[in-house]
This record gives structure tokens, sequence and C-alpha cells, in this order.
């Protein structure tokens, strides 16, 4: 036989084979059609193959390439239709009547936004309303209006972010507390949540871009009791009835300065890994408004004081939740959201 006619015969086998095993109405016409075409003993794709020792020995590799084609299509046309004919006849599945729903993921509040909201909300019911300020900030808003020394290393571009020309990605919410004060006259209240940049590398407690939150208070006679007694207050409210610690501190802003502590939620104050064994919770930092930003700001530091804290709610949520690495936050990966999500 010669090549084009072998050919021929392929085509046209293809072709039948291929009518027949799709036409196949139901699993005995499609054992029927595969026997015809594709039976090991008398099938026509068996009698191509053996057709092809007529083939001369030049023309037996097109030939063959021919064949196996013929052959694989059908082959492969057996098993689809072999499969959705089973689909079809299989008994349907029981239905469980009792399996509940499956509930639709519509989407949620971030955990770093509902400590937010939270905190927004305990300071609301205290008298503060809240406030923002821009993220590209001057160098004087961000430092200088805040009383850092022309020489602190926190101006050090190591730890800051530069815009071109002038200006820099704030790198605290503490510049907002300077244009509130141009802003408003005593007595003044303020919350001021928003992002804050540092070149600090992505590890597991830190984030080159995070929350945090600021708050403010000046009025006549406010004194450092009114800072503790307030955040005292807030803490019972976050955290339960837990027991806070002052530790002095140091901020260029604030005389006296302290850190806040709270005892750990966790583990009732004996220590656990929450609070890396130490029984406490470092959640902000916070001090008497130094009269040196006061004046800044054309306020009398003789008539009016004040006092302001900041902190990182990102922190907040990482004990809360026992988030073990704060990345996971800014993931945006839909199945740990989902389980914090309320
Ligand atoms: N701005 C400080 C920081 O980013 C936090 C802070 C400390 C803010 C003490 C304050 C304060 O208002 O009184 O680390």
């Amino acid at each position: 036989m010669n090549l084009q006619d072998y050919i021929a015969q392929a085509d046209a086998l293809e072709r039948d084979g291929s009518a027949a095993l799709q036409g196949a109405a139901d699993a005995d016409a499609l054992e029927a059609a595969r026997i015809a075409f594709l039976g090991d003993r008398q099938g026509q794709v068996k009698t191509l193959q053996e057709a092809l020792r007529a083939i001369s020995k030049d023309d037996k590799p097109a030939a063959g390439k021919r064949f196996n084609e013929a052959r694989t299509r059908l082959e492969s046309l057996h098993a689809e239709r072999k499969t959705s004919l089973d689909r079809a006849t299989a008994p349907a599945a029981a239905e469980d009547r009792s399996l509940p729903a499956r509930r639709q993921w519509r989407g949620a509040k971030h955990p770093v936004t509902l400590v937010i909201e939270e905190i927004e909300g305990i300071f609301r019911e205290l008298g503060f309303t809240v406030a923002q300020g821009p993220q590209a900030e001057t160098e004087w808003y961000n430092f200088g209006a805040l009383n850092f020394p022309p020489n602190h290393p926190a101006l050090d571009a190591h730890d800051t972010m530069y815009l071109e020309g002038e200006g820099l990605l704030r790198t605290h919410t503490s510049p907002v507390q300077m244009r509130t004060l141009q802003k408003y006259v005593p007595p003044i209240r303020v919350l001021i949540p928003g992002l804050v940049h540092r070149r600090d590398p992505f590890d597991a407690s830190h984030a080159p871009s995070f929350e945090q939150i600021e708050g403010l208070c000046v009025d006549e006679g406010i004194s450092f009791v009114d800072l503790k007694a307030t955040l005292n207050r807030f803490a019972e409210r976050l955290f339960g009835a837990s027991r806070t610690r002052f530790r002095p501190s140091f901020f260029p802003f604030t005389e006296p300065s302290a850190e806040m502590d709270v005892q750990c939620g966790v583990c009732g104050g004996s220590g656990c890994a929450t609070c890396k064994g130490t029984g406490w919770i470092e959640i902000l930092g916070a001090g008497m408004v130094h009269p040196k930003v006061l004046e800044a700001a054309g306020i009398d530091s003789e008539r009016y004081s004040g006092w302001a804290f900041g902190m990182g709610p990102a922190r907040i949520a990482v004990s809360r939740y026992g988030i073990p690495d704060i990345r996971i936050l800014y993931d945006s990966d839909v199945r740990f959201l989902e389980q914090i999500a309320e």
C-alpha cells in the first residue's frame, strides 16, 4: 500500500471511530464501539496497525506517526465518553441536610482597624476628638517643633525617609501635635491615628510603614495625675481590669517622660510567651508636653500645660490576637484576616 492510501484509511478510521464513540448513547453502545474500533482482536485500529507492515521502509515513519495519532485520539475519546456516561448514570449522592450552608466571605475590617476604632471609642467617651495630619511632613514639624536637637540620631537618613527636595515621610504622628496646637486654642483633647514611615526593614516585629495613635491634652492646670488617670482608665477599658506601671523614659518633646506597661492579660503577670516572660506588655510612650513645644506653637506655657502619648495599634493587635509575626498583618491573606474579622 502506498503512503497516501494508508493515510486516507487512517483519516477515515479516525472519522468513523470518533463518530461511533462520541455518539454512543449508553454504556453498551460505547462498549460495542470500543470493540469495533479499539478491540484487541478484530478492532479496526488493530487492522490498520497490521497494514503498516505492507508500507515501504521509507514511508513507514510517516505512516506510523499517522497511525499513532489516530489511535491516541480514539482512545482518549473513549475515555472521555466513558467518564461522562458514568457520571450521568451514577446514583445521586445522598443529600445531607444537616450540613451547614457555606458562608460567604464578604470582607471585614482589618485587625489593626478594629483596635484603632476601639481606642477611638474609648477616648471619645473621655472627651477627645479625632484629628489627622499629613504623611509628608517638613523637618520642622517632624523634629524641630518637637524639640529634637539638630544632631539627634532620629534625624539620621538611616531611620528616616526623606523626600526629594524638601520634606520627609513622617516618622511618627507627633508632628500633628504642633499642627493641632497652632490651629486650636486650649482646652484641646485630640486623638490622632495615622500611618508613619521609617527605614526599618520588615521583620517579625517591625514594619517600614505602620499605624500610630497620638494623644494630646492641653488645658490650664493639667498635671501628671491627669495623664495617669486617663491612661489607666484607657488600659482598663482596652485590656480589662489589668494593672499598669509607668517607667521613666525620655522623649525630646515631653518632660518628664514615661513608658506605660500593662500587666499581661494572657498570664496575669506570671510571665508567658506573649509578654516574653516579663509579666508586662509595653503599650505606649507618654509625658508632659515640653514647655518649648507649647511655646513654639505660641501657647503660653506658664498658663497652660498638657500631656501626650503615642502608641502602635499593630503591637496591641499582635498581643491581643496572639499573632506570632507582625508581617501577617500586611500580607492581605484573607484566610488569616477572616479568623479575626468581626
Ligand atoms: N513619637 C514617639 C515615637 O514615635 C511616641 C511618643 C512618645 C509620642 C511620647 C508622644 C509621647 O506623644 O508623649 O516613638
